[in-house]
């Protein structure tokens, strides 16, 4: 049998990878403005082979989304540890989406010429992608009815004023799409340094029927402690938070109830 390097033990060329100072862009992109971006009409007219040309004709399609993925520190962390879980991120800023593209095709060739044999399955990274889009409009575009395991809303913006509470991305609207793509036990993980949108999306979540409050010992307890970790140390702004002597409020929720 071939021998793989684990991806602990995997180096990147570092050479390879696109510089965030190349993809400058706005903090912050209107989730109400029409981002000319095409759609899929429904997640089974997506191809994924495209996205996961590794895994094509396994029939298989995401089961981990990180909504607002940023600069996707969380899949790039993920990918190793879940190489067999598609995952994907859904960005709405160009430059940034570009960025995460890029900084994942530049990984699938580092890690591909750095594995030393490969034996059975793909190489490191195959398994993650992102796709430009605005999640508070089309994210059951391409995401079947309970095809999601988990969830992922890692700092998302806090639009601070009450005006514009209803471009949060957690709003009592938009849970009810997130029920639909979850599957019955299927987590949404959230995490912020801002308390107040940390106690905003506890409030609706908790008050949505179809999601119930599950806590951090509870999931570490089901072995899920490694995504736990990714969520408080793995993204961007995670990291930007612990530099700047941040506080960081966890909450996750289970999808509970009927199918
Ligand atoms: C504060 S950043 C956090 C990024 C990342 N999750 C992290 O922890 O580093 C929030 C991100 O969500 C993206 N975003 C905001 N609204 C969005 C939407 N409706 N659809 C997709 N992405 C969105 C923003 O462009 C931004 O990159």
């Amino acid at each position: 049998m071939g021998k793989r390097k684990r991806a602990s033990q995997q180096t990147v060329d570092t050479a390879l990878l696109p510089q965030k100072k190349h993809y400058r862009q706005r903090a912050h992109a209107n989730p109400f403005s029409d981002h000319s971006l095409q759609y899929p009409s429904a997640p089974h007219a997506v191809d994924w082979s495209v996205h996961y040309p590794a895994f094509a004709g396994t029939g298989r399609a995401p089961a981990f989304a990180d909504v607002g993925c940023g600069f996707g520190g969380l899949l790039i962390s993920l990918a190793p540890i879940f190489p067999d879980t598609l995952m994907l991120g859904m960005e709405i800023r160009v430059q940034v989406s570009q960025y995460v593209q890029d900084r994942i095709a530049a990984l699938r060739v580092s890690s591909q010429s750095d594995t030393e044999v490969s034996d059975s399955g793909p190489s490191p990274f195959q398994n993650v992608s992102i796709v430009r889009a605005n999640a508070m409009k089309f994210l059951p575009n391409y995401f079947g009815k309970h095809s999601l395991c988990a969830l992922f809303f890692l700092f998302p913006d806090p639009h601070f004023k009450s005006r514009k509470h209803k471009a949060r991305i957690i709003s009592p609207t938009l849970l009810a799409e997130y029920a639909y793509v979850l599957r019955l036990g299927g987590i949404v993980y959230t995490i912020t340094d801002v308390q107040d949108l940390h106690d905003w999306m506890k409030t609706h979540l908790t008050a949505f029927p179809l999601f119930e409050p599950v806590d951090e010992e509870t999931l570490r307890s089901e072995g899920k402690g490694p995504i736990i970790d990714a969520v408080y140390t793995s993204t961007e702004e995670g990291k930007k938070v612990e530099r700047n002597g941040g506080q960081k409020w966890l909450a996750c929720f289970r999808r509970v109830g009927v199918q």
